[in-house]
C-alpha cells in the first residue's frame, strides 16, 4: 500500500489509473479504523480495480467544544489493517495541505444539514460536505462508500452528488454492529467499562420502536415515549440529544409511521455522544 500524503500527488496516480481505464472505489475516514471501517473497504475491495482510503480528522467538521484534540488517532494499526484489506492508497493529508491559507470555499446544503444531528451539531455537515466535495475532486473515484451508521450524513452526500454533477456513484452499507448490538464507532473508545454498558440503551431503544411499530403501533409520539423510557431504564443518567421518526429521503420529522421510516436517536453517554438508527418498513 502506498501512503500519499500530497493532492497533487494523488490526483495524478488517479488520473494514470484512469487512462488504463482503471475502476475507482473510495472510502473516505477519520482512522481510528473498526470492522464497520473494514465491511466499507471491503465492498470496495469487490467492486474496483483500485480502492483508496482516505484518513483524515477534518477540523472544519467539529464544533468549538467538540473532541476534535482527544479523537482517536490510531495510525500504525489502521496502517495494518488497510495493508490487510489490500488497499492500494491511503491518502493522509495534513491539515494544512486540505486548508491551505486563504482557503473560503464551503459546500452548504439549504435543507437537510436542519434535521436531526445537525440541529445540535450547527456547521457539522458543512464541513463534512465540503471535505467530501473536496476529497471527490482529488481521488476522482468511480464509486464511493458511506455507512448507514451516519444516515444523515450518507443523505447528505447523495444529494450534493446530484446536485453538483459529481459522476460518483454513492454505495450506503447497514451498520456493523458488535455482538450485543452496540453500533462500531471509533468513539466507543471514549467509553468506560460502565458507560459501555449503558450504551447499549440505543439499540435496545430502536429495537423498542421495531417492535412497537411491527405490532402496528403508528403514532410517533407514543413510540418516542416507550423509547424513552427504555433509555432511561438502562442509563438513568444518560442525556439524550434527540430521538426521531423521519422520513428517510427529507429526513423531516413525521407524526404517524409511515411505509418506510427512518428511526434515529442521539445519546450522551458521559460526556461521549454516540447516535444510531435503524430504518424501518411496515408490513
Ligand atoms: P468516520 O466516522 O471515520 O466514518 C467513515 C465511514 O465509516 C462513514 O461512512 C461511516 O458512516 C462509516 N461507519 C462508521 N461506523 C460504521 C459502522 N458501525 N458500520 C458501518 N459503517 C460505519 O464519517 C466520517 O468518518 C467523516 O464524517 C467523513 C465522511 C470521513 C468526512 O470527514
Amino acid at each position: 500500500m502506498k501512503i500519499i500524503e500530497k493532492i497533487l500527488e494523488m490526483q495524478s496516480i488517479i488520473l494514470n489509473l484512469k487512462k488504463k481505464s482503471k475502476k475507482i472505489g473510495f472510502v473516505p475516514t477519520m482512522g481510528a479504523l473498526h470492522e464497520g471501517h473494514l465491511s466499507l473497504i471491503r465492498e470496495a475491495r469487490k467492486e474496483n480495480d483500485i480502492v483508496v482510503v482516505s484518513i483524515f480528522v477534518n477540523p472544519i467538521q467539529f464544533g468549538p467544544n467538540e473532541d476534535l484534540n482527544k479523537y482517536p488517532r490510531t495510525f500504525e494499526s489502521d496502517k495494518k489493517n488497510l495493508e490487510r484489506e489490500k488497499v492500494d492508497f491511503l491518502f493522509f493529508p495534513t491539515p494544512m495541505e486540505m486548508y491551505p491559507e486563504g482557503f473560503e470555499t464551503y459546500v452548504n446544503l439549504k435543507k437537510l444539514p436542519y434535521h436531526l444531528c445537525g440541529l445540535s451539531r450547527p456547521g457539522h455537515f458543512e464541513g463534512v460536505a465540503t471535505v467530501v466535495a473536496k476529497l471527490f475532486n482529488i481521488v476522482m473515484p468511480d464509486n464511493a462508500y458511506f455507512g448507514q451508521k451516519d444516515y444523515q450524513q450518507a443523505k447528505i452526500i447523495e444529494r450534493m452528488v446530484l446536485d453538483l454533477n459529481f459522476k460518483i456513484n454513492i454505495k450506503i452499507m447497514p451498520i456493523v454492529r458488535e455482538k450485543d448490538g452496540l453500533a462500531m464507532s471509533s468513539r466507543n473508545s471514549y467509553l468506560t467499562t460502565e458507560e459501555r454498558k449503558k450504551a447499549l440503551c440505543l439499540y435496545q431503544a430502536l429495537q423498542k420502536a421495531k417492535e412497537m411499530i411491527e405490532k402496528g403501533e403508528i403514532k410517533i409520539d407514543v413510540i418516542k415515549k416507550e423509547m424513552e423510557k427504555t433509555i432511561k431504564e438502562i442509563a438513568p443518567d444518560a442525556n439524550i440529544d434527540y430521538i426521531a421518526i423521519v422520513h428517510p429521503d427529507t429526513l423531516s420529522e413525521l407524526s404517524v409511521v409511515e411505509k418506510r421510516v427512518v428511526v434515529a436517536l442521539a445519546v450522551f453517554i458521559g460526556s461521549t455522544r454516540l447516535i444510531d438508527n435503524f430504518i424501518i418498513e411496515r408490513s
